[in-house]
């Protein structure tokens, strides 16, 4: 039986460019249900396709998500190494409707810390989706906020960038995601109002929001009231309000 999408009404919703999202949850989601971590990241990568599909529906053109951090190393080694798995499955099972649905992919973070066969299938998919422009997916994985600044701060002294010409968007330029926009809204699941050492330079004026449901539950409709919420904000950079 084919379930029946609920019509959504964006009118009059002003509809962020940019949307990253901290995926947290799905340990607590499993657990809620008796069932192993590994359950809950499966179910996580499930809802993530949900969550794709209805970014193209809504018109969000950049989905920035935070799918392994530099700190989650440090979790059981049969947790990472079935992290790991979920990521190759996804590669070799996803992609095809992934380019087909018109998704550009980006790997935010140190691509050589993974395993070298993984690297490949990245390096692969970066290159098949290349042209692709209904939607752009960032996927942060081996990714760490300081250590991007600090990678960007490398690479600017080794070009021989001097202070004086030093802007922030030059600094901007050396980040994983150059050449894209910053994030409107950052989006963490599962209640947590933590930022987690994610695009802390890029999300500095981002909207912020936590919403309660653990990752798996924040589908479609979820995402809608986000948007809403989103609409409802008034983003003031800094700046006096317009009344
Ligand atoms: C946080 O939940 C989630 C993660 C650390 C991994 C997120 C990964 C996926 C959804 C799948 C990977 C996706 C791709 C594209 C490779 P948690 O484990 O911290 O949950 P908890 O806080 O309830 O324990």
């Amino acid at each position: 039986m084919s379930r029946q999408k609920k019509p959504l009404d964006l009118t009059g919703l002003r509809v962020p460019v940019h949307v990253a999202i901290i995926m947290d949850g799905n340990g607590r989601w499993a657990k809620k249900r008796g069932l192993p971590r590994q359950a809950g990241h499966r179910a996580g990568v499930e809802n993530l396709r949900r969550v794709i599909d209805a970014c193209v529906e809504f018109g969000i053109k950049i989905l920035t998500i935070y799918a392994f951090s530099t700190e989650n190393w440090g979790r059981p080694e049969s947790e990472v190494r079935g992290l790991m798995r979920i990521f190759r499955r996804v590669l070799d099972q996803e992609l095809e409707e992934l380019n087909a649905q018109g998704v550009c992919l980006h790997h935010l973070g140190d691509l050589e810390g993974i395993d070298p066969d993984l690297q490949e299938k990245v390096r692969y998919a970066l290159e098949l989706t290349k042209d692709n422009v209904r939607l752009i997916l960032n996927v942060a994985f081996n990714y760490g906020g300081r250590a991007e600044i600090l990678h960007a701060t490398e690479q600017m002294l080794a070009d021989g960038v001097s202070p004086a010409d030093l802007t922030e968007d030059l600094f901007s330029s050396y980040l994983f995601t150059r050449g894209l926009p910053d994030p409107d809204l950052v989006i963490r699941t599962s209640g947590e109002l933590r930022v987690s050492n994610f695009l802390i330079w890029q999300a500095a004026y981002a909207e912020f929001l936590a919403a309660p449901e653990y990752w798996p539950d924040f589908g479609r409709e979820e995402l809608y009231e986000a948007i809403v919420a989103y609409s409802q904000r008034e983003r003031r950079f800094g700046l006096l309000s317009e009344s």
